[in-house]
């Protein structure tokens, strides 16, 4: 009989004041979809320093070529490429497993990282009446819902071919949540349905994966400013601060790096404090204020000019499914029964 969180090898909280050791990322052929831009362009950068292999996807081939271009000069390996590949497209993106695999040094993929995604765009899905008052009404363009979620499913169905037949020992799905996968946007719909989808595939994927041997961890941003946020959304958040890529490379780093993360959640946003007189649970998640890095004092003293925490951008979530689940079970004679 074993607990169910050990059977399906979930590991326990991520330390996150503990520093990792980087040297698991040398060799490691890592599998990028959307890696021209933003996160995906931060990932590659680092983990090229780091001695990994990258296989960059995207339909922005003229970022794409630039950018490896840029990674096989600082690191003088010319095992990083560029493959056109648009995640919509089943064939596109079977292409683009294959030939990162041939071009990998050891013939495998060892971690693919469900990057690429859009937000709404031409968004009338909640006004219908405009265009259904014309003759030639068209459907709404489910764009974001293609990409965040087609073609996040097309990139995980192929990881889950791939990651098995690669000869290296450490195996991952990295996939892109958002705060949109945990709250609401209301302006944008079909983003956080997409996103709240990423959610509904880690958390059943995590209880899976194991049986192949391959670790699965999501990352769920806030607000990073790159070019996925518009001018619009930057004015709205004045004030309230956004988070940087060099975080979101930071959490993803860990969880390339550390090969005992199975399973975690992790939220990245602006460095922020908790208040150090939190009494319930409402006041212990609240953020006192962004800490205004140039100032020194702010490490003590947010904004509001409360003591808290130590400034903090990663935290970890939303990994409790398995754990609350406290009874022994015997789980593989379960799945063995369930035919
Ligand atoms: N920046 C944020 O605030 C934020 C917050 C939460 C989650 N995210 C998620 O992080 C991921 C990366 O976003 P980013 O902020 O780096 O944005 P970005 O716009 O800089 O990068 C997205 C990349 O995806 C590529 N892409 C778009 N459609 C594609 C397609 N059909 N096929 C292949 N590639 C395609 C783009 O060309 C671009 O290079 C996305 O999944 C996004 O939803 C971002």
């Amino acid at each position: 009989m074993h607990n169910v969180e050990s059977m399906v090898r979930q590991s326990g909280p991520v330390d996150l004041e503990t520093p990792y050791d980087t040297k698991t990322v040398a060799g490691k052929t890592v599998l990028l979809t959307g890696g021209a831009s933003g996160f995906g362009a931060g990932f590659a950068r680092r983990w090229a320093a780091l001695g990994a292999n990258l296989m960059i996807g995207d339909i922005s081939d003229t970022d794409g070529e630039a950018l490896v271009a840029e990674l096989r000069q600082s690191t003088g390996s010319p095992h990083h490429h560029y493959f056109h590949c648009d995640v919509t497209d089943w064939s596109s993106q079977v292409k683009f497993f294959k030939e990162a695999a041939e071009r990998s040094p050891h013939g495998g993929i060892d971690v693919v990282v469900a990057n690429a995604g859009v937000k709404d765009t031409d968004n009338h899905f909640d006004n219908p009446t405009r265009d259904l008052s014309q003759l030639d009404c068209r459907p709404p363009n489910l764009t974001c819902i293609d990409v965040n979620i087609t073609g996040v499913a097309y990139t995980t169905h192929l990881a889950l071919f791939w990651l098995p037949r690669s000869s290296g020992k450490d195996k991952q799905i990295m996939l892109l949540g958002s705060v949109a996968s945990l709250v609401p946007l209301p302006p944008q719909i079909q983003y956080t349905m997409s996103k709240h989808a990423v959610l509904g595939l880690f958390r059943t994927l995590r209880g899976l994966a194991w049986q192949q041997n391959i670790r699965v961890n999501l990352l769920c941003p806030y607000f990073i400013k790159t070019p996925i946020i518009p001018p619009m959304a930057r004015i709205l958040l004045a004030g309230g601060g956004m988070g940087v890529t060099e975080s979101v490379v930071e959490a993803a780093t860990r969880f390339l790096s550390d090969e005992s993360i199975i399973g975690r959640a992790l939220v990245v946003g602006p460095r922020v404090r908790i208040k150090e007189d939190a009494k319930n649970v409402e006041d212990e998640f609240e953020i006192v204020g962004v800490v205004d890095e140039d100032a020194a004092s702010s490490e003590a003293n947010g904004p509001s000019g409360c003591r808290g925490t130590a400034a903090k951008d990663i935290w970890e979530i939303y990994a409790h499914d398995y754990e609350a689940l406290t009874e022994n079970l015997d789980l593989e004679k379960a799945l063995n029964n369930s035919g």
